[in-house]
């Protein structure tokens, strides 16, 4: 299955953290190729996501996590051209935790490499796992023509999911683990904090038959990409909530409350705004603790649930699922990407991420 050596020489463009500090640089490295149950994926779109802003910029969390020189890049679509040894391409290849894979096939890739002998990993909850590794932190990623990749990482992909959507599938997955945590048929939901992964959140919400779903945030910008997926927006520096859910008919508070925003102020008010009983999903990330009050949470007998990447693999499952038969799913999902750039504009893309006025930037690196 190995191409001639000849062909790992050829050098490729990488979008690289040269050494410890702030920045990155678009250079020529060689082509990579595939070790021991790996595959080498040809790069078709990548998108950026806040972990790769904290990276480009160098704060506490890089520096603990990058080891330089270093590719960037975890969420991303693209087409398997080469397939490492050991790796199952058919029955009588197939080891106990990989799908078929072959040549051509358009694939997604799940970013947390999980370390299969820990408890937790023993037992099957990968997402649980003790020792996770990423992709484009801990070891190469795709910001770049060839990545690597563990096979059993590997998602591929139906027909009808294009490569920009392709290159969604993991904050779209984080939206589906966070979403799907607790039942929304016909309950009151509220989403804080309206960045991608809230408004996938919302648009979930709604896909699955929540009674309302209310979106916070302070940007009216992020708002108007909430209000394409159906959701009721509210910015609270401006509007109080009490008054819209007064308004939509809401006589004692939300069934279900998702927070994507890590903004101690919204976790408060979703607290203060969740009827006796609700259960709350978190996924947005604090930059340091807080305080919330623990009265309200207990007298209330709130259950708070904390969620972590994707499921391994049944978020992945739910979420080709969901989109595969839903049209609007797709087109909404698809909606929330805003900027598209080339490689060699890799600074402005970071740029347009950073201003906050986007929704998804993608890097296309197929042209
Ligand atoms: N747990 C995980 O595995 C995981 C994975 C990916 C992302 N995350 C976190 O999930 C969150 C969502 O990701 P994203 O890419 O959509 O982030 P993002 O930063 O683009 O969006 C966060 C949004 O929250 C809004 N916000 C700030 N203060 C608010 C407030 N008081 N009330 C309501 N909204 C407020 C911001 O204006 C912004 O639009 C982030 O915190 C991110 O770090 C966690
Ligand atoms: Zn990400
Ligand atoms: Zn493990």
């Amino acid at each position: 299955m190995r191409r001639p050596a000849q062909h790992e020489e050829i050098p490729m463009r990488a979008l690289r953290k040269p050494a410890p500090g702030p920045g990155l640089e678009l250079q020529e490295i060689p082509e990579p190729s595939p070790g021991f149950r790996e595959v080498k994926i040809r790069v078709l779109r990548t998108g950026l996501c806040g972990t790769d802003l904290h990276l480009a910029g160098w704060d506490e969390f890089a520096a603990a996590q990058l080891n330089p020189p270093m590719t960037l890049g975890h969420e991303f679509y693209g087409e398997i051209v080469e397939i490492g040894r050991g790796t199952a391409t058919d029955a009588t290849t197939a080891d106990d935790d990989t799908d078929y894979l072959s040549i051509g096939q358009r694939v997604s890739v799940e970013g947390h490499i999980t370390c299969g002998r820990c408890r937790n990993c023993r037992a099957g909850r990968r997402h649980l796992c003790i020792r996770t590794n990423s992709i484009g932190v801990n070891r190469d990623g795709a910001f770049a023509d060839y990545v690597v990749v563990p096979a059993r990482n590997v998602w591929p992909q139906a027909d009808e999911i294009d490569p920009d959507l392709g290159a969604l599938f993991d904050p779209f997955g984080n939206a589906v683990h966070t979403a799907l945590q607790f039942p929304l048929a016909a309950e009151d939901v509220l989403v804080t904090g309206a960045g991608p992964i809230g408004v996938m959140c919302a648009a979930i919400a709604r896909h699955c038959g929540a009674r309302n779903v209310v979106i916070t945030d302070l940007s009216d910008y992020r708002l108007s990409l909430a209000a394409k997926v159906g959701a009721v927006t509210v910015n609270t520096a401006q509007q109080d909530l009490r008054e819209v859910m007064t308004s939509l008919g809401m006589t004692e508070g939300f069934d279900v409350g998702l927070e994507l925003s890590g903004a101690p102020a919204a976790t408060r008010q979703m607290i203060e705004v969740c009827n006796h009983g609700a259960k709350i999903a978190m996924l947005g990330l604090p930059k340091a603790g807080y305080e919330v009050d623990w009265n309200q949470v207990i007298t209330h007998m709130l259950t708070i649930q904390g969620v972590y990447g994707r499921e391994m693999y049944d978020t992945w499952y739910k979420g080709s699922f969901m989109l595969g038969s839903s049209r609007e799913l797709r087109d909404q999902i698809r909606g929330i990407i805003t900027h598209r750039f080339a490689p060699e504009e890799w600074s402005q893309a970071f740029e347009a991420a950073r201003s906050g006025q986007c929704g998804k930037v993608i890097i296309n690196w197929e042209d």
